[in-house]
């Protein structure tokens, strides 16, 4: 394969190795401090109502967060967690906003998740066939050792076909929005995106394409967005005009929308499942767990974990690149075209690992803007958790609740943390990716049967890397808008430049 590699100029890689970059190292301080933690709940009820509102409607998700962190002059702080009642059952909940204080909702030893995926609630489990999804299960429980190591096993019967199939859905992507942007100026990416997206998950576990079931081809959009929706409305405002905004706070903030309007779509995608993954299907019953169990579960890591978090994250990856210098579209396009030549025109493992800036850049976006912003679980015992300049005590059973965008921002950590610098975890400032939690763990360690880290970890990592070696394979460079849409952002491109058509700035 031979590709044209871009004449921009490109700048000197500002990195050195000796110097790891943009980075402030916490010291582990044993004297701090012991404080009472900041805030409060009140007045009974009506505090939670006021806190919700604050969130969705008068401060925002990130005005709500700083706005008592200012207050209160303090990373750690309380306060209740929207959406609160009647959705969650509890509200009061312990704010950790710092790198430092966070990882505590990491160690199983001292916290528990039994029932919290995400936020403070959990959807009705006849969303999920009346199972608790592996999600929802703490590590004590015998049955996420069962689930979680079934589908680390699943994931690893599957490991050859990542790259290829995820590219053969990423060319189907490039097609469609090639074509659009032929006859529109701009294309929003999100459904294209979506599309895509669907597609290779399902196939990766099922061996065929969505379209061949009753799902069809537009499946995710009609089947499995109106089941997700649901679920997720409780922590998502849809930007409605003032006077519409008490009508939005009681029909999606305040009760949860009954799983049977759903049923109907969730059978499709149930039966859609059960038919075509027979073999990853077959294999639960090695971990003791029955076939329909395992297919409930499978749904869930499909279109929730995977479909979900995708939806998050490949749009965030444009709009961050969109947003930086067309420079860093060169210097990218130059490193991945290089290194695939290198390896004779195919993208491997070994292949994207050689790829530093691409690598970094991944990470980056997990860093500023991390899938999943919100963390929850419940103290197993009387802490003492630390924050930069204090020691606090939590007590056993009271909730603990993160907002990672600050944690993974946290000033104290990364100089100029609300800069997207593409190669900020480069060289030997790669080990700074332990301060990068996207995936509820450290970026440095592993997901195992004992902890509840994403068990996709290096999957979803993989699955960035090749959108980008994809994307810059195929063109040099691009502009798109940006805006916030539910928890992530809507990208619409405005332009796509095919590879070999830059013109050199000399
Ligand atoms: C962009 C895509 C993804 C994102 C952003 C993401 C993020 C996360 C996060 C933040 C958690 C922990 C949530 C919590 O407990 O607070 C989680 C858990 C989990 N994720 Fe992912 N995930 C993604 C894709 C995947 C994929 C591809 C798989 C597997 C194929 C997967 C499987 C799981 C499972 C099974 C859990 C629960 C782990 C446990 O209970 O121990 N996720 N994910």
């Amino acid at each position: 394969m031979s590709l044209p590699t871009p004449t921009y100029p490109i700048p000197l890689n500002p990195f050195h190795e000796e110097q790891p970059f943009f980075f402030n190292p916490p010291q582990d301080d044993d004297e701090l401090p012991l404080k009472e933690i900041p805030g409060s709940y009140d007045p009974p009820f009506i505090g939670a109502i006021m806190d919700r509102w604050d969130f969705y409607y008068n401060q925002g998700r990130d005005g709500f967060f700083r706005a008592r962190q200012e207050k209160y002059k303090s990373t750690v702080f309380r306060a209740n967690a929207p959406p609160g009642p009647f959705i969650a059952k509890e509200s009061k909940v312990v704010v950790l906003l710092d790198a430092i204080s966070f990882p505590i909702l990491f160690d199983t030893t001292k916290v528990e998740k039994t029932n919290f995926f995400d936020t403070t609630y959990m959807p009705s489990v006849n969303f999920f066939g009346g199972y608790r999804v592996l999600a929802f299960l703490d590590p004590s429980e015998p049955k996420h050792k069962a689930l979680k190591q079934y589908f680390f096993n699943v994931l690893a019967s599957k490991h050859d076909n990542f790259i290829p199939l995820l590219r053969k859905s990423l060319a189907d992507l490039f097609n469609n929005l090639e074509s659009q942007l032929e006859k529109s100026k701009e294309v929003n990416f999100n459904p294209i995106s979506d599309s895509a997206s669907f597609n290779y998950i399902f196939e990766l576990f099922c061996d065929k394409s969505p379209s061949k079931t009753d799902l069809g081809p537009q499946g995710n959009k009609t089947f499995v967005d109106i089941w997700l929706v649901p679920q997720v409305t409780p922590i998502v405002t849809f930007g409605v005009p003032k006077l519409l905004q008490l009508v939005e706070d009681l029909l999606i903030h305040t009760f949860p929308i009954p799983a049977f309007l759903v049923k109907g779509k969730y059978k499709t995608i149930f039966e859609a499942f059960s038919s075509s993954a027979g073999p990853t299907l077959d294999k639960a019953k090695d971990f003791g767990i029955q076939r329909d169990e395992a297919c409930h579960n499978l749904i869930f890591i499909t279109c929730f974990n995977t479909y979900g978090g995708l939806k998050v994250l490949f749009p965030a990856l444009f709009k961050w690149l969109g947003r930086a210098s067309p420079t860093w579209h060169a210097n990218l396009a130059k490193e991945i075209r290089n290194v695939v030549k290198q390896e004779g025109g195919v993208v491997t493992l070994a292949a994207l690992e050689k790829m530093s800036l691409l690598k970094s850049v991944v990470y980056e976006v997990l860093r500023i803007d991390p899938p999943v912003p919100f963390q929850c679980a419940r103290a197993k015992e009387d802490l003492v958790i630390q924050s930069h300049d204090a020691s606090f005590k939590i007590k056993k059973g009271e909730l603990i609740y993160g907002y990672q965008p600050f944690a993974t921002k946290d000033p104290k950590v990364f100089e100029n943390p609300e800069t997207f610098v593409p190669y900020r975890f480069m060289g030997k400032a790669e080990a700074n990716i332990k301060y990068v939690y996207w995936s509820n763990g450290r970026e440095t360690e592993d997901p195992t049967v004992d902890d509840k880290q994403c068990a996709g970890k290096d999957l979803v990592v993989l699955m960035a890397r090749v959108m980008l070696v994809e994307f810059f394979l195929r063109y040099d460079t691009f502009t798109c808008t940006d805006e916030v849409f539910l928890v992530g952002s809507k990208v619409t491109f405005t332009s796509l430049t095919k590879a070999g058509t830059v013109k050199t700035k000399n």
